[in-house]
């Protein structure tokens, strides 16, 4: 096989069409009933019990913490009213050792202690605090929750893989590392990236009809009646019922498909998923979140080299490591305008060098898996706007794919306009991507502040007999 015809196989294989979008999408539907039914679904379709839509005029300081990457990220927000917030914010890099370890308490007592010195910068001394500080945590892992104020991990997501945490509710265990150093905070909500993302752009964009993480991982959230989710039939307290309020819905659809009926996985994906630490899980997310883009880069060069096609008759082991090249790796390699920081990416990185036609070979594979990306990310958005009706609105989005590889955000908007064929200018497309509001520091806060009021009018914040 030659250079050309193993590349004309790989972009056969990565380009998505129209059909299979709308396949993808019809059967995305099905999945989110079946998640949200009785029995359950591949879609966990988590109720988040963050009850209404914000109003805008919440006001008041909380804290927020954001637990879902790389990063630890510590927040103080002031919720002004008219839709209008301010926030102070620090980022710790969470150690490598700790996103795979054997205990909890190693990653919760770092958390805990960031967040002790971020409130002693922020109020001077803990003992000046008057009353317990409220605080949200966003989690950004599959965690059930039969309130607002839990989440049992179901399954660790994106790499991490620490041991004692799946099955146990979360909330408990950070509170406890919080206790450790006696600092006065509550942690009184548990939220999802996508639902806080959702939260926080509603509270000051009310076309906002989703939130939508496309980084590490990928997600969605939206709003249901909390009457019409099946799985809660018989479980919501009274004053839920009689209201019949609003509930945000964290759908933890990267899990969409794990039973590989439509979603057309290559050799690489395969791979990526047999040898990640949970096998058989998040068959979606594995083809289009940042965790992986890199990886199928990786994965197709070196079945290219394995096949002898290219990097001839060099040695090529600094490539060989998994996961050597993250998304930035594509990403950048797309957005260079001048294609000889591909030789030199390669030549820095893995003491490889490349040839012209290297170069362009591997321009146009980012391309491909760009592209690819992009194209089934909005089978989650469209699958979501078919099961609620919405025929216009504003998808708040984030993340790092959203926000830095390169023209994700018209690839989305071209590929959700082959699925509803609105044939006008992009700018006017009805179901626009917009940039969100930060979901989990200020969206957190905003949950916490609903939770808090909920609570103060004796009203529901759970299943019937957790309240
Ligand atoms: C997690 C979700 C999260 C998403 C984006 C996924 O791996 O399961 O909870 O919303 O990543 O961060």
């Amino acid at each position: 096989m030659s250079l050309e015809e193993a590349f004309e196989e790989t972009k056969k294989e990565l380009t998505i069409t129209t059909d299979q979008l709308n396949e993808i999408t019809n059967h995305f539907v099905d999945e989110l009933n079946k998640g949200a039914s009785v029995n359950g679904g591949n879609i966990p379709m988590i109720p988040s019990w963050v009850l209404n839509y914000p109003t805008g005029n919440e006001t008041g300081e909380y804290l927020a913490i954001d637990l879902g990457g790389t990063n630890l990220r510590v927040v103080l927000v002031t919720l002004l009213g008219e839709g209008k917030f301010k926030f102070s914010s620090e980022k710790y890099p969470i150690p490598e050792p700790m996103r795979t370890g054997n205990s909890p308490d190693e990653l919760f007592d770092f958390i805990a202690l960031n967040l002790h010195n971020f409130v002693i910068s922020q109020f001077g001394e803990i003992n000046k605090i008057e009353k317990p500080l409220p605080l949200g945590f966003t989690f950004s892992y599959p965690a059930l929750q039969t309130a607002i104020n839990t989440g049992v991990l179901k399954t660790w997501t994106k790499g991490f893989d620490i041991d004692g945490v799946e099955g146990n509710d979360v909330v408990p265990i950070l509170q406890n590392s919080i206790n450790k150093l006696k600092t006065p905070i509550n942690v009184v909500a548990l939220i999802n990236d996508t639902t806080g993302t959702l939260v926080a752009s509603k509270y000051s964009d009310s076309k906002t009809i989703m939130g939508l993480i496309f980084g590490t991982g990928v997600n969605g959230a939206y709003y249901d009646m909390a009457n019409e989710i099946p799985k809660l039939h018989g479980k919501l307290p009274d004053d839920i019922v009689e209201n019949n309020e609003p509930m945000a819905i964290n759908c933890e659809y990267g899990a969409f498909d794990n039973e590989w009926k439509v979603l057309p996985r290559t050799k690489y994906d395969i791979q990526i998923d047999n040898e990640s630490p949970r096998p058989g899980e998040q068959f979606y997310e594995k083809m289009i979140a940042g965790y992986y883009l890199g990886e199928v880069l990786r994965l197709i060069l070196l079945d290219y080299y394995s096949k002898n096609l290219i990097f001839k008759d060099q040695d090529i082991k600094p490539l060989q490591a998994p996961f050597a090249m993250d998304t930035s790796y594509p990403s950048r390699i797309e957005e260079a305008k001048d294609k000889s920081f591909i030789d030199e990416l390669f030549l820095e990185s893995f003491n490889i060098k490349i040839t012209s036609i290297e170069r362009n070979l591997i321009h146009d594979l980012c391309i491909l898996i760009g592209t690819r990306a992009a194209r089934l990310s909005v089978c989650g958005i469209a699958a979501i706007c078919k099961k609620r009706n919405y025929t216009s609105g504003h998808c708040a989005s984030d993340g790092s794919v959203f926000n830095r590889y390169p023209n994700f955000k018209s690839r989305a908007h071209n590929a959700l306009n082959d699925i509803f064929q609105w044939n006008c200018d992009p700018k006017d497309y009805p179901i626009q991507l917009i940039h969100a509001e930060d979901g989990s520091g200020v969206g957190a806060a905003i949950i916490a502040c609903l939770t808090e009021k909920r609570l103060e009018q004796g009203k529901s914040v759970g299943i019937k007999s957790k309240i």
